[in-house]
């Protein structure tokens, strides 16, 4: 199913080899406070704390004038850590750079759409074609590598914070621009063809006279997206240059977050050794059930980016956030269920931002570990210090995998070019949720979920689910057909498979290059307004027995099957009776349609019904009660079984076999008890 796993390097093998807990420390905010360093760090060995981040925001202290280095702090704080039996997950400075900095060399800073230089703010605020920024950066991660490569602290490096794709303007931005155009096309008449540029008179006679501000060229602004992707991941690959030469043992990551901030983390993730990513969900003001199967979602995408390897949850409040509308104090428990949860999803660690709160600054009431108040009667420490203890106990999951039998195909260049489409219903940002939304069905019954996307081989899934895949490219179309011909499910829905990889539709009808597998035409497309809907009504005798009706909103396509089933009709409107929900037979396998979208209710009931006749299997086969999430990981010679309760009310669950509890080695009762936000992990050996 999954690529073979690569051998790892003795530094892998270290970072495998237990739960790691920590958190960003900002030590040289503190240099001149008599006494917190000492309290640091005896208040990380009693959380029970194994990995620091630090250093991220450092650079102003590391380097005060140009070209004038301290390390000394550094230094002490290197020693300290390994003293205390604490790793360093050592980051470097580049996500903010120092003022002097921006006010010698103006250049660094970023450029706006209408050619203004930005002012020196905030952070991630530099131009990443600059070069004179990077070869800034290349100074001090050279020095840095050089000066800590044999410290026993050092476990892995943290490559700046949270790259995002903002776009900078500068003339040096937009030449590598259209030299990364010239590099795809070649020819102005090829990026002409592909862009459709005849359309407005649009045509393009020279290089320069491409401005990527267009939004009327989608091809244009889908390239600007991808160039500005390509362009963190190159600015990425020269920061970590000196990393591998100097320090070629150490595991390089840098924090990825919800993919939402314009990365194509699919290809960003070959850079990385491990994934990383911060996760922030809005506990307790929506539904926690959707809460926690949208940040299950999260965790198993960020394990999906690099074929199945474990992640690390490197980033997340042990309390409040301070930047959210609304953030509220984690109810007593939640921290442990929710960081349990990251480990039950196959992250080998927890950490926080923050460890201790600032006290000035941006970010001063964002909640820490150690508050302004200090930490060692706080209930948050003590909710920490507990989560520490637990993560101690079992080292055997950090290498632990998981299986799954279903994958959801998560395409984020699809989203980039939903989000620029203009069609006859408008609305980004649908296309993520709809994605979380197929996959909360599976969630919710404990069936393992692989999120997979271009490049990931889905051999060996029984289901794989390619929810409002507009944009559709020739290879990936025929990895589907090659996948379902061999034997496997396919599930697609509306919006499938309209334009190719220049946005450009598909000749012959869509979805084009999925037709024969899907066995369908698709007609007209209609939509539905804000209070409008349609209905769904299965067909009698279908073949997966579905009996449900459905209301539809969004969209209702109007297609006709070539060679599919259909299972179930619509109900309503002039097209009442046409095909809403198809199947057709594929060589060894079938494919699904969802022509409309259906309500949650229908959602459920139609994977049910898929789920039982590829007869894909739970991790538990009693009944999981709403809020309640059962996921389970391998490890070694173990299996694990995470019961989570993400809701204010007791729940018990059957248990269909013999487990133990993982922390007291009893045998686990059949009936097994969950309090509020209450949490168990039993065990089996396999
Ligand atoms: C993250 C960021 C941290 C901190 C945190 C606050 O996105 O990496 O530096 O700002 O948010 O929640």
């Amino acid at each position: 199913m999954r690529p073979e796993a690569q051998p790892l390097t003795a530094n892998m093998t270290t970072l495998f080899s237990r739960l790691w807990h920590g958190a960003d420390y900002n030590y040289e905010q503190w240099l001149d406070a008599p006494g917190v360093h000492a309290e640091d760090f005896r208040l990380m060995n009693a959380a029970g704390c194994t990995a620091m981040s630090v250093g991220i925001f450092s650079w102003a202290k590391l380097e005060p004038a140009d070209g004038e280095y301290d390390f000394g702090w550094l230094d002490r704080l290197m020693d300290s850590l390994a003293e205390h039996r604490v790793r360093a997950i050592l980051a470097t400075p580049s996500a903010a750079h120092p003022a002097w900095l921006s006010r010698k060399y103006p250049e660094v800073l970023r450029t706006h759409r209408d050619g203004r230089r930005g002012p020196h703010r905030g952070r991630q605020n530099f131009c990443r074609t600059s070069p004179v920024f990077r070869q800034k950066c290349l100074d001090i991660n050279t020095r840095l590598a050089e000066r800590y490569a044999a410290h026993p602290a050092l476990l892995l490096w943290h490559v700046s914070n949270e790259y995002g794709g903002e776009a900078c303007y500068c003339p040096s931005c937009l030449e590598d621009f259209r030299r990364w155009l010239w590099e795809r096309y070649r020819t102005i008449d090829r990026l002409n063809d592909a862009y459709w540029a005849t359309f407005w008179s649009h045509r393009y006679t020279d290089w320069e006279e491409i401005e990527p501000v267009d939004i009327s060229m989608h091809g244009l602004m889908l390239d600007w997206q991808r160039y500005n992707s390509d362009q963190v991941i190159d600015f990425y690959r020269a920061e970590i240059a000196p990393l591998r030469e100097l320090t070629p043992e150490i595991p390089i990551t840098t924090n990825f977050m919800r993919p939402l901030v314009g990365l194509d983390y699919w290809k960003f993730a070959r850079e990385v050794d491990i994934i990383s990513w911060d996760s922030y969900p809005e506990w307790h003001i929506h539904d926690d059930a959707d809460t926690a199967a949208m940040t299950g979602f999260y965790h198993d995408l960020h394990r999906g980016y690099k074929g199945g390897q474990p992640f690390y949850l490197i980033e997340t409040s042990p309390s409040v956030t301070n930047w959210q509308a609304l953030s509220r104090l984690k109810r007593p428990g939640l921290l442990k269920l929710a960081s349990m949860q990251a480990i039950a999803h196959g992250s080998v660690g927890v950490n926080y931002f923050q460890w201790r709160q600032s006290r000035g600054g941006e970010e001063k009431f964002h909640g820490a570990v150690v508050a302004h108040r200090g930490a060692d009667s706080s209930r948050v420490f003590g909710e920490v210090a507990e989560v520490g203890g637990l993560l101690g106990r079992f080292p055997e999951l950090s290498a632990g995998r998981r299986t799954a039998e279903v994958a959801i195909y998560f395409d984020i260049e699809n989203q980039w070019a939903l989000d620029l489409a203009r069609l006859p219903r408008n609305a980004t940002g649908e296309y993520q949720q709809t994605c979380i939304q197929h996959y909360t069905q599976f969630w919710r019954r404990g069936i393992p979920v692989d999120i997979v996307g271009p490049g990931i081989p889905l051999e060996g899934y029984r289901l794989v689910i390619a929810p409002m895949l507009y944009m559709l490219t020739e290879p990936v179309a025929a990895q589907f057909a090659a996948y379902t011909a061999a034997g496997g499910t396919l599930a697609t829905t509306y919006l499938t498979g309209l334009v190719d990889e220049s946005d450009l539709v598909h000749r012959g009808g869509y979805p084009a290059p999925l037709g024969d597998v899907l066995g369908i035409a698709l007609r007209e497309m209609d939509t539905f307004g804000v209070h409008q809907s349609g209905t769904l009504a299965p067909v009698a005798g279908n073949s997966l027995g579905l009996h449900l009706h459905a209301r539809l909103e969004h969209y209702a396509e109007i297609v006709a099957p070539t060679t599919a089933e259909v299972l179930a009709a619509y109900a309503s409107e002039f097209y009442a009776g046409s095909p809403a929900l198809t199947g057709n037979v594929y060589g060894q396998g079938r494919a699904y349609h969802l022509a409309a979208r259906p309500d949650e209710a229908f959602l459920d009931h139609f994977y049910q019904k898929l789920a039982a006749s590829l007869a894909i299997r739970p991790v538990l086969s009693s009944p999981i009660p709403h809020g309640v999430s059962v996921q389970a990981r391998e490890a070694g010679s173990a299996r694990f079984l995470f019961l989570m309760n993400f809701s204010d009310s007791p729940h018990s669950l059957t248990l269909d076999a013999a487990w133990q509890d993982a922390l007291t080695g009893a045998p686990a009762p059949s009936a097994c008890q969950l309090e509020p936000w209450g949490l168990r992990i039993l065990r089996m050996e396999k």
